[in-house]
């Protein structure tokens, strides 16, 4: 796997282990940089794995060259080595390669990102396909967890912790994702459905609001965004920027068919606190 340090990738290196598979570390400690793409192919020979799942990625508020080199030409260039030795691979795009104006977006449905990291996840999957054509291309939406907390809330609370009044945006509407069923998920593409191929959506099967859905999770972490002095205001994207997308629901028809688990953020996080209160 690619993007071991990560969010999703400190979530999905147990899961890979969990389900009986040797863990094979394809980031900095195995000479990978993302940002010099030729690193890739090395690697890949010298350890080669047979199923690749590669979560790397440069993501928002990077510089626009790292997010092309990171995204687009190494996830290319991992797709290409992953076909050069017959490796399985699974590659995690995003909903933001869509524009937010025709959802729901079916699992083929064609990209038109509307900003730049969304323009390079969209390139990075075209590229992926493009040269390795038996791999997957997962689209999913904000990832989040109920034991780690996900790095957008992590950025709310600091900013609460700073005194600062927070700005959600209410038109903004996702399928929160969660970590633990995307890593299960991944896992079942890479080892067991390994006949899928092309574009695939895997995010949580209830659509949410930003707002909406930074409440809930601010509440599941106890945080009181009014105590806490700073407080919550409801914007609409729309009149801040033309470059978020603002409906990104996704058909999850052929997660359906696989018998991939989707839950959404009620279902989750209402088993999350009754585990809690029994324990
Ligand atoms: N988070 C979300 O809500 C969300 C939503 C939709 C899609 N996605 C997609 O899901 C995947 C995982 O996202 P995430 O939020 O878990 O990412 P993350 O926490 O930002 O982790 C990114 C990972 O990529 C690695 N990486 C970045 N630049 C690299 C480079 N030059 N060379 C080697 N490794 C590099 C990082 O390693 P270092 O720590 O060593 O830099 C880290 O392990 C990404 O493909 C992202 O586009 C995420």
């Amino acid at each position: 796997m690619t993007g071991l340090s990560g969010y999703l990738g400190g979530r999905l290196a147990p899961a890979i282990e969990a389900a009986g598979h040797q863990l094979v570390d394809l980031g900095r400690p195995a000479g990978v940089d993302l940002l010099e793409p030729a690193t890739v192919a090395a690697a890949v020979e010298r350890l080669r794995p047979a199923a690749i799942i590669h979560t790397a990625a440069a993501n928002p508020g990077r510089p626009e060259a790292t997010m092309d080199t990171v995204n687009r030409a190494a996830s290319g260039a991992l797709a290409e080595a992953a076909a050069s030795i017959g490796a399985r691979l699974v590659h995690v795009s995003t909903d933001a390669a869509f524009d937010g104006r025709h959802a729901p977006y079916a699992d083929d449905a064609p990209t038109h990102p509307l900003n730049e990291y969304g323009r390079t996840k969209a390139a990075g999957e075209a590229a992926v396909l493009a040269v390795h054509p038996a791999a997957v291309a997962v689209r999913t939406s904000l990832i989040y967890g109920v034991h780690d907390i996900d790095r957008s809330t992590a950025g709310f609370v600091a900013r609460l912790r700073a005194g600062q009044r927070l700005a959600l945006f209410a038109d903004v509407v996702r399928q929160p994702v969660w970590v633990e069923a995307l890593a299960a998920n991944l896992v079942r593409l890479a080892v067991e459905l390994v006949d899928e191929r092309g574009t695939i959506n895997v995010a949580g099967e209830q659509a949410i609001d930003r707002a909406a859905f930074g409440r809930r999770m601010l509440a599941y972490w106890n945080v009181d965004a009014e105590a806490w002095g700073g407080g919550i205001d409801d914007v609409r994207a729309a009149d801040v920027s033309d470059a978020i997308p603002l409906d990104l629901r996704l058909r999850l028809d052929r997660a359906a068919a696989l018998g991939l688990a989707c839950p959404g953020v009620d279902e989750v996080l209402s088993g999350a606190a009754a585990g809690r209160s029994g324990s």
